[in-house]
């Protein structure tokens, strides 16, 4: 990828990169809408991602291009970050969020970046957070900024909700940017306090993309937050917790009459699902596959009925997914809307899974009219390249 990157590169710019880096996107094993509520959530950084290629040019404008999405580079000046809704906003976003947090005199010197993401777009992997992540690792090492890789998660998240507007927990950002030898991570989002954890499956963990745009994504995600945050002003009128995800199902109940049903049933997920997660961890262990597997059927099922974020496509290929003798257990990964689910899929033998996926394909095709897309997911990590 390194050769087609700079190849890229020197096509639109007409001359070599100084410097080449990769940031990766993310899955989400369990743990799906509560990182915004206090809970633990389970994700891993993947092989798939964005490679950059970039040189400071000693301007105060930044050039950018993206393989498939623009020809020409898109222009905007340091000193004047607003701009279009197109894919530089997550580089304007960080660049903004650094001079809020007093670089602005510092960064002063443009640059050319060519991008080649390996994310498919609106797949639900985090490619903004990749992207937001890319560029401010650029931006650290060049100006030598000293941030901490933890100050740069929480900038990139900053930017998300400032600048892009997506109201969005800390998952994504912290997934890339802390994610370390390869292991996924177990980070409890009420105080940040986190744990890498070997997965060392027997069993093949598979990323299914939907290909459904995600239309109104966002604006359903900042619904769903609004209502979990409404429900634990009402709980918290009885019990003193700051999370949604510290409380328990009996003390749900005992509130129920004051609440909505929307209300109640998000945080009847909110709360279950927490608690899946501390069983995921426990089955993983304990090498209990099957155990995890179920966990993530349980994970789907309430983000089906109760969360109401899965939708069609996310169902037809988790729920025939789950049909399946070598299938231990499939969710949808991420914000859901579209976007990709996972699953869990057992023996070695790759004809096999060819077969589930090549008949999934025809009955989601039957369904939807998309064709679906999927990987084995990898783990990975931020890289010089
Ligand atoms: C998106 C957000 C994350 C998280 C997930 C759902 O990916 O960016 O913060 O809330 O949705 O788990």
């Amino acid at each position: 990828m390194k050769k087609e990157l700079i190849k890229f590169y020197n096509d639109v710019y007409k001359e070599s990169p100084k410097e080449a880096i990769f940031t990766p996107g993310r899955v989400n094993i369990i743990g799906e809408h509560i990182d915004y509520n206090g809970g633990k959530v389970f994700p891993m950084a993947i092989s798939l991602g964005i490679y950059g290629a970039y040189t400071f040019n000693d301007t105060k404008v930044v050039r950018a291009v993206s393989k498939g999405f623009n020809k020409e580079p898109i222009i905007f000046d340091l000193d004047n970050l607003k701009g279009l809704d197109d894919f530089t906003k997550y580089i304007r976003g960080v660049i903004y969020i650094l001079n809020k947090h007093g670089y602005k005199e510092v960064l002063n010197d443009g640059f050319d970046i060519a991008l080649i993401s390996t994310l498919p777009a609106s797949s639900g992997l985090s490619s903004s957070a990749a992207l937001e992540l890319l560029i401010l690792h650029v931006l650290n090492n060049h100006y030598k900024l000293g941030i901490s890789n933890l100050d740069l998660v929480l900038y990139a998240q900053e930017a998300e909700r400032e600048y892009v507007g997506v109201n969005c927990g800390i998952m994504d950002q912290f997934a890339i940017g802390m994610a370390k030898d390869n292991d996924a991570i177990l980070l409890d989002t009420n105080t940040i306090k986190y744990e890498y954890i070997k997965l060392n499956l027997k069993s093949k963990l598979y990323i299914i993309n939907t290909n459904k745009p995600r239309n109104l994504s966002d604006s359903k995600y900042n619904e769903r937050r609004s209502e979990c945050e409404s429900a634990l002003s009402i709980l918290q009128k009885h019990y003193k917790k700051d999370a949604l995800c510290s409380y328990t199902i009996d003390e749900l109940e005992s509130v129920k009459s004051e609440l909505t049903d929307e209300e109640y049933r998000r945080s009847r997920h909110a709360i279950s699902e927490n608690v899946r997660v501390y069983e995921a961890i426990k089955a993983i262990n304990d090498g209990d596959e099957k155990r995890l597997g179920k966990l993530l059927n349980e994970s789907h099922a309430s983000l089906k009925s109760d969360y109401e974020v899965t939708g069609l496509e996310l169902d037809t290929i988790c729920e025939t997914l789950q049909k399946s003798p070598i299938v231990l257990g499939a969710r949808m990964t991420g914000a859901g809307f579209g976007g990709c689910a996972i699953a869990l899929i057992c023996g070695n033998n790759q004809l096999e899974i060819d077969k589930l996926f090549s008949d999934l394909s025809l009955v989601y095709k039957e369904k939807t009219g998309l064709t679906l897309s999927y990987y084995e997911a990898s783990p990975s990590v931020i890289k010089k390249l």
